[in-house]
């Protein structure tokens, strides 16, 4: 009988787990695995988009090492130091989850492991205009999943990401408490009622932002068809 990739992968996995008899190690796995696919995948994608020089990493360093400063390298301290650099970054810099792997003498992967395992947790840079799309039940209910399509599809962008720009990130977030306005977006610092998928054109539009960018597998058709 075949098997799915994905059915044999999870029971290898699995397998894995049992065979170690510890959890952490999946974390270790995943993170490893996660690192490898930002690499191989998101990194080239975003390269010129977030690549800093030496001197900005170094200034990064240096800020991770004045957050921590007077903590104990203790790595069940992971998640908060986490949450305190994301505070000061806005989000996690990958230079500065390796520093704070050093400090707390643990792997990158574990560090990286555990981010990517909570969505409060993001790796790009927010955008000038963070947009952010609730789906917390009555949203959910009431289309957020479809509006939050438009957004990407608009963007060229998933969620979690910023276009290249810098000028628009797009995340998901839980109910922020307005259910009786759902489906509800939040654009910058604004709360838009009531959004339906028709009505994310007119956001863009009304921030400056021209919609319907391509995203980058279809530049990359697009820019074969002209070679072509
Ligand atoms: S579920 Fe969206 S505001 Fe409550």
């Amino acid at each position: 009988m075949a098997v799915e990739p994905t059915a044999l992968s999870t029971r290898i996995l699995l397998l894995l787990v049992w065979v170690h008899h510890d959890l952490s190690f999946l974390v270790t796995l995943c993170g490893s695995i996660t690192i490898l696919y930002v690499d191989c995948v998101e990194r080239p994608r975003g390269e010129d988009q977030y690549h800093m020089n030496q001197q900005e990493e170094e200034s990064i360093r240096a800020e991770v090492l004045s957050l921590v400063r007077g903590e104990k390298p203790e790595p069940q301290r992971l998640i908060a130091l986490l949450q305190r650099v994301q505070r000061h970054f806005g989000y996690l810099p990958r230079t500065a989850m390796i520093e704070l792997a050093q400090f707390l003498h643990i792997s990158p992967a574990r560090v990286y492991g555990v981010a990517s395992f909570y969505n409060q947790f993001r790796f790009s840079p927010p955008g000038k205009y963070p947009i952010k799309v609730c789906l917390g039940t009555a949203c959910h209910i009431k289309g957020g999943e479809a509006v939050l399509k438009v957004w990407e599809n608009k963007l060229g962008i998933s969620e979690g990401q910023t276009t290249p720009d810098r000028l628009c990130s797009l995340d998901r977030v839980a109910c922020i408490g307005c259910c009786a306005l759902a489906p509800v977006n939040v654009v910058g610092d604004r709360i838009e009622p009531c959004v339906t998928p028709i009505r994310v054109e007119g956001l863009l539009l009304a921030m400056g932002v021209s919609p319907q960018r391509s995203t980058p597998e279809e530049r990359a058709h697009a820019s074969a068809d002209r070679e072509g």
